[in-house]
C-alpha cells in the first residue's frame, strides 16, 4: 500500500470541484495484472492496462473484497471471491453477482508519476513516493 502527497505538479493539474489531485505512485509500480492499492479511507486502487492508468474504489460492491487483488483484462477487473468484473473506465458491473458500480476517480501519469484526483472526503494517508 502506498500514501499519496500534493506536490508541484498535482498543485498545477487542471482543478476538478470537490477533489484534490495527489501523486499515487510511479507507473512502474502498478503490476499488469492486478492492482496497486493506495494509502486512503476509503481504500482506493490503481490499476493499469496498456498505458492507461485507472483509479477505482477498492471494495466490490457485491461483498467488501479488495479489488487489488483482482484479475485484470481486456480493460476490466475481475473481484477474485465471486468473479465480478468492473469495467476500468466507468466502473461499472460486467458479470454478476455485482450488481453497483464502483466508484472510479481521474488519474493521469506526468513524467512517470501517476496522479489521482481524489473526493476532498477521503482520508489520505501522506507519504512520499
Ligand atoms: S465480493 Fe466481489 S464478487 Fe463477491
Amino acid at each position: 500500500m502506498t500514501g499519496m502527497i500534493i506536490d508541484e505538479v498535482a498543485s498545477r493539474l487542471t482543478a476538478i470541484e470537490g477533489r484534490s489531485w495527489r501523486r499515487a505512485c510511479t507507473t512502474r509500480d502498478v503490476p499488469d495484472d492486478e492492482g496497486l492499492p493506495l494509502g486512503t479511507l476509503p481504500p482506493t486502487t490503481v490499476f493499469t492496462q496498456g498505458r492507461e492508468f485507472f483509479c477505482l474504489d477498492d471494495t466490490c460492491t457485491h461483498d467488501t473484497y479488495s479489488l487489488a487483488e483482482g484479475w485484470v483484462e481486456d480493460g476490466t477487473v475481475e473481484c477474485t471471491l465471486h468473479l465480478a468484473r468492473f469495467d476500468l473506465r466507468t466502473g461499472a458491473p460486467l458479470r454478476p453477482p455485482a450488481t453497483a458500480p464502483v466508484a472510479v476517480h481521474p488519474a493521469t501519469v506526468v513524467d512517470g508519476l501517476v496522479y489521482v484526483a481524489l473526493p476532498l472526503t477521503y482520508l489520505i494517508k501522506e507519504k512520499a513516493v
